[in-house]
């Protein structure tokens, strides 16, 4: 039959359908809304700080789907279900504050999950991604290894999540200085190190799982990536891509296409989800997002840097060159914005500090440059692969030398970074009153705008020739090298390259 008149992703889904047909999976239609109840009594299941809303005709306050899984599951009634969809969900992603709408085609299994129900989902995965297009990346990670990790950790809750962050963002950084910080055992410190840095095919990483191991659930899920990776045959091992450990309890898997900076396919078993919503089975599922596809950046061959402008950028741009990897242009005074060196096989383009990290989590740079101030205050899905150990100041709270807290009312915040200041106030549950400014921030309290400002300081000048100290030291701060996560795995020898070779150079000074 002519199908020419569909779209790529009308054409993928038609395909991925009959795919799944083909395993005996059936179409599960559901309705379009679902009572915003639903949501509320299970909030950390919900992707997303908000949930859209209407009231229907009959004044029920109704929600505009943000999952499909949890409606499937709360509709289970027993038995084995291998059920199809293809919806759209409605999540407040991005920073504007705007609903998107996500179109998913998704399978879920829900049962007896035994290791063949596994494979069979897990192989789906893989055809699902080969039908997406022709280079595609399979990563698999273990919710039960992190969790059992978790239980050998002798720390506070709040110190896990911050281990499992550092993860996450394979920033080995990080992982050192809380395990220091927490005064973690060695093999403790060093199983978190290892799910750091592990990545690639069974057969590499096991070894150091393995010894990674510290009780028999670490040891039992090892395992059992070990006989999945076995039994589908081409997958990476990669930790970072565990995440949400409320909903997840056992193996899970991203897909990558090469050319998208974000995952086309996510999934894992959730055995947790299914619990929390009151039944009892086993669950395994995963969504391709079709609208991600067919938006995949162009590829270039070389490694595409994104340089900070300013001093930062041209003392990273020295390390570079002095690596092997520089561009003689770019000393030149043009209005070039692009710079390749196709021998080194790099390119190098200057922008705004603060959009640094954003080129990178998009794809658009490989690798980038950016504050750990600016890392912090956007969190961007990067991974940070080196701390330059240069850039070096502090986040402070800064008030006029007599500021005492008022607890009566709450703290104006003056500052250019608004989610620090707020993570730092709840933690201490205080309550703050940001005030979100762009520049020039020690001002807001000589004039009476904040009481307070958290903001960087470098020398303390500023602060000092304003009549103002710092109260409290928020974080340090450095520069940092950071990769985009599908460049990494794409890329991961040209990546890893770079890295070494700018550590070298930090080491020689
Ligand atoms: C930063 C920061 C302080 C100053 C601190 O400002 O916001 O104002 O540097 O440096 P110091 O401790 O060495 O005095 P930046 O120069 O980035 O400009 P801005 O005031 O426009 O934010």
């Amino acid at each position: 039959m002519e199908m020419g008149f569909l779209s790529g992703a009308e054409r993928i889904s038609l395909a991925l359908r009959s795919l799944y047909a083909s395993f005996g999976y059936e179409k599960y239609k559901m309705s379009r809304f679902e009572p915003y109840d639903f949501y509320a009594e299970n909030r950390s299941f919900v992707a997303g700080d908000n949930i859209l809303t209407f009231t229907d005709t009959n004044g029920r306050l109704m929600a505009m789907k943000p999952d499909v899984t949890m409606s499937i599951v709360k509709n289970y009634r027993g038995g084995e279900v291998r059920a199809v969809y293809n919806e759209s969900v409605y999540r407040d992603e991005g920073d504007l504050g705007e609903f998107r709408e996500i179109t998913q085609i998704g399978i879920e299994r829900i049962g007896t999950i035994d290791s063949v129900a596994e494979a069979e989902v897990l192989r789906l995965a893989k055809l699902s991604l080969a039908e997406l297009g022709e280079e595609y990346i399979l990563d698999i990670g273990s919710a039960s290894l992190v969790l059992g990790l978790m239980e050998a950790t002798d720390a506070p809750e709040s110190a896990k999540s911050a281990l499992l962050r550092a993860v996450n963002g394979k920033n080995a950084g990080l992982c050192d200085t809380l395990c220091d910080r927490y005064s973690l055992s060695g093999d403790t410190a060093s199983a978190w190190k290892t799910l750091c840095e592990v990545y690639g095919s069974a057969r590499d990483v096991f070894p150091a799982l393995k010894k990674a191991a510290l009780n028999d659930k670490m040891a039992s899920a090892v395992d059992e990536l070990k006989a999945i990776s076995e039994n589908i045959g081409d997958v990476n091992v990669d930790f970072s891509i565990v995440t949400d450990l409320r909903y997840y309890n056992g193996v899970v898997f991203k897909g990558y296409l090469r050319g998208s900076h974000a995952p086309v396919l996510s999934g894992g078993r959730y055995d947790n989800l299914v619990r929390s919503l009151g039944k009892s089975a086993g669950a395994i599922g995963f969504a391709v997002y079709l609208d991600s596809i067919g938006a995949e950046n162009a590829q270039s061959g070389v490694v595409r840097i994104a340089l900070p402008k300013g001093r930062l950028g041209e003392k990273v741009y020295d390390i570079f060159e002095k690596s092997g990897f520089g561009c003689p242009e770019m000393r030149e005074k043009s209005r070039k914005l692009i710079f390749e060196n196709e021998s080194g096989g790099v390119s190098f383009f200057w922008a705004k500090p603060s959009d640094v990290p954003i080129y990178v989590e998009r794809g658009a740079a490989d690798i980038g440059v950016a504050g750990s101030d600016i890392l912090e205050e956007y969190r961007p899905d990067v991974y940070e692969l080196l701390d330059l150990g240069f850039g070096r100041c502090r986040m402070c709270v800064a008030a006029p030398d007599a500021f005492e807290d008022d607890t009566s009312r709450p703290l104006r915040v003056a500052t250019k970074f608004p989610n620090i200041a707020r993570r730092y106030y709840t933690d201490r549950s205080r309550e703050i009153d940001i005030i979100h400014l762009t520049g020039s921030i020690e001002l807001a309290p000589i004039v009476g705008l904040s009481d307070v400002i958290v903001d960087i300081v470098e020398t303390g000048s500023t602060l000092r020739e304003n009549g103002l100290r710092p109260f409290e030291t928020i974080t340090d701060i450095s520069a940092r090298l950071i990769t985009n996560r599908a460049s990494y795995k794409f890329r991961t020898s040209a990546v890893l390259k770079l890295k070494k070779a700018v550590e070298a150079a930090l080491s020689e000074g």
